[in-house]
This record gives structure tokens, C-alpha cells and sequence, in this order.
């Protein structure tokens, strides 16, 4: 199932190459980190030596994992947010700032499938589809302007998505839209933020082995597979390491950039 190679991988968050990459002093928000990517680039960064706030609407399923991740040694902290609401993207950022004392790394990855094509979306899905999957990440980038400025080093990552620029996606319109929305955001950011050291890259996954992407189920998730030249869909691991070459120095000159994480074109 799910394409040559997947099965017996380690879907867990991986602990970082050794040596190459090593995040200690900086501090990492990752939202909608109570599972899937999410939770998998946490974990990454945290193994990493940064120290991380998690923030997710779950706020069971968010406790629990952050325990499990205290639990493997790692300096974490969970904070239930909403990040379509601004006060909800402030107290996040706030709970941050007051566990950590400062903002290097941000990881705007909050998203979910939204349903219907634009004969059979109504117009509520459509706003909301919107607002989670692209007003959450401006909300968070612009909140976290001011601290990621003052770390002199500061990273963005948005998640976007294949749907971005497939425009025979099985996802929902407003998902696929809003998803080209953070690929422009992204490189505008990238623009606009120049001279504060601050980079802003995207990341565009194609199908990864999460709950959301189950959700279209086994024979959808085979045809990904099918098509990609490695012969499988991604794994969690597979975005958490290219997101984590981007907030690393290893990343430092890449700004403005759209990272396809899909295993081939
Ligand atoms: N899974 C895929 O195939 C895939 C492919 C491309 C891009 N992505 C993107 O990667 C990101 C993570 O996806 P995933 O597959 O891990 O999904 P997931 O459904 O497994 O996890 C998403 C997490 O975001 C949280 N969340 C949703 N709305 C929120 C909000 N308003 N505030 C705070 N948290 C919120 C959820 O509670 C959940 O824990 C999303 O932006 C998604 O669009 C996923």
C-alpha cells in the first residue's frame, strides 16, 4: 500500500543528521503541530537543539504529544490556539515569548482539506477554507515579524501544497487556492522583509502519508504513488527534512523559494 518503500519506514520524528545542523540557542513556533507534518517538524527541530512552542486548535491530542516529546528529552511547549483568530496567533506567539525570551523560527503549517469544487463549495467552506489554510499563515507571519526581526536570524516556512499549482487536484477549491495564496505570500514576504534578515520559503508537499491525506483514501493515495518517480507518497520525515534545511544555515541563502517535496515532477 502506498507505493514501493513506504512500509517499515519510520514514520516517527526523526532525531537530525548529526553534525550538519544544529539549531541549539533558537526557538521554533510550529502551528497546527499536534499531528502529521506538523508534529513531525516539531519533533525534527527539537531534536535539533531548538527549543520549540507547539501550538494546535486539539488541545488533547496536543498535550499528550508534547509529553511524549518531553518524555524523549526534548524542550517543548504546547499552547492551544486558533490561528485563524489574531488574539489566538498573539497568545501563542505571547506563551512563547515568555517560555523562551525570543523568536528565531517560525513554521506557519495550521491547514486543513476543505470539500467541493466551485459548483458544490458553498460560500461558508470557501471562507473558512481560506481563512485556515491562508489568513492563519499571514497572521502568524505578521505577528511574528517584530521577534523574528530581533533574532537577526530569523525563518519563515509556510506549508503549501501540489494542489497550488495542480489544477486537476483532487483537493477542495478553496484549499488549492489558498495554498497558491502562501506561495505568493511567501515570496512577498521574502521581498518585503529583505534587510531583516528574516528568509520566507515555502514548502509544497505532494501527497504525505497523514490523516488529512487518508481522508481521500487507499486508491487516490496508490495513484500518487504510482505517478512519483520514487514510487511512493511522503512520508512525515520527508517535508520535517526540508523544512528543517530551510531554518537551518544550511538554508541561509535560500529566500523567497517554492520547495517541491514530492519525490519528483
Ligand atoms: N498530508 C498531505 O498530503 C499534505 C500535502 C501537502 C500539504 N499539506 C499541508 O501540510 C500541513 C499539515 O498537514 P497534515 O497533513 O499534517 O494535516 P493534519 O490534518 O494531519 O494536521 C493538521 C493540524 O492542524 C491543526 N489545525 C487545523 N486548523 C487549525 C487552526 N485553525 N489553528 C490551529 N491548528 C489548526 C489540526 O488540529 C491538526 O492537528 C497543512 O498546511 C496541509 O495543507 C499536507
Amino acid at each position: 500500500m502506498l507505493g514501493r518503500h513506504l512500509e517499515g519506514m519510520d514514520m516517527t520524528a526523526a532525531q537530525a543528521p548529526s553534525g550538519l545542523v544544529d539549531l541549539t540557542g533558537r526557538v521554533a513556533v510550529v502551528t497546527g503541530a499536534a499531528r502529521g507534518i506538523g508534529l513531525g517538524v516539531a519533533g525534527l527541530l527539537a531534536g535539533a537543539g531548538a527549543r520549540v512552542c507547539l501550538g494546535d486548535l486539539d488541545a488533547d491530542t496536543l498535550a499528550r504529544e508534547v509529553e511524549s516529546l518531553r518524555g524523549r528529552g526534548l524542550q517543548v511547549l504546547g499552547h492551544p490556539a486558533d490561528v485563524t483568530d489574531p488574539a489566538g496567533v498573539d497568545a501563542l506567539l505571547e506563551a512563547a515569548a515568555a517560555w523562551a525570551g525570543r523568536l528565531d523560527i517560525v513554521v506557519a503549517n495550521a491547514g486543513r482539506m476543505t470539500e467541493g469544487r466551485v459548483r458544490d463549495a458553498d460560500a461558508r467552506e470557501w471562507d473558512d477554507g481560506l481563512r485556515t489554510n491562508l489568513t492563519s499563515a499571514f497572521l502568524t507571519c505578521r505577528a511574528a515579524i517584530p521577534a523574528l526581526e530581533r533574532s537577526g536570524n530569523g525563518r519563515i516556512v509556510l506549508l503549501s501544497s501540489g494542489a497550488a499549482s495542480d489544477p486537476r487536484t483532487v483537493a477542495g477549491i478553496a484549499y488549492a487556492v489558498a495554498k497558491a495564496g502562501i506561495e505568493q505570500l511567501a515570496r512577498m514576504l521574502a521581498v518585503e522583509l529583505g534587510g531583516t534578515g528574516i528568509t520566507v520559503n515555502a514548502v509544497a508537499p505532494g501527497a504525505v502519508d497523514t490523516g488529512m491525506a487518508r481522508g481521500f483514501g487507499g486508491e487516490v493515495l496508490e495513484s500518487y504513488a504510482q505517478r512519483s518517480p520514487l514510487g511512493r507518497i511522503a512520508t512525515v520525515d520527508d517535508v520535517a527534512r526540508a523544512v528543517l534545511f530551510l531554518v537551518s544555515d544550511l538554508g541561509g541563502f535560500v529566500n523567497g523559494e517554492v520547495l517541491r517535496v514530492a519525490g519528483g515532477p
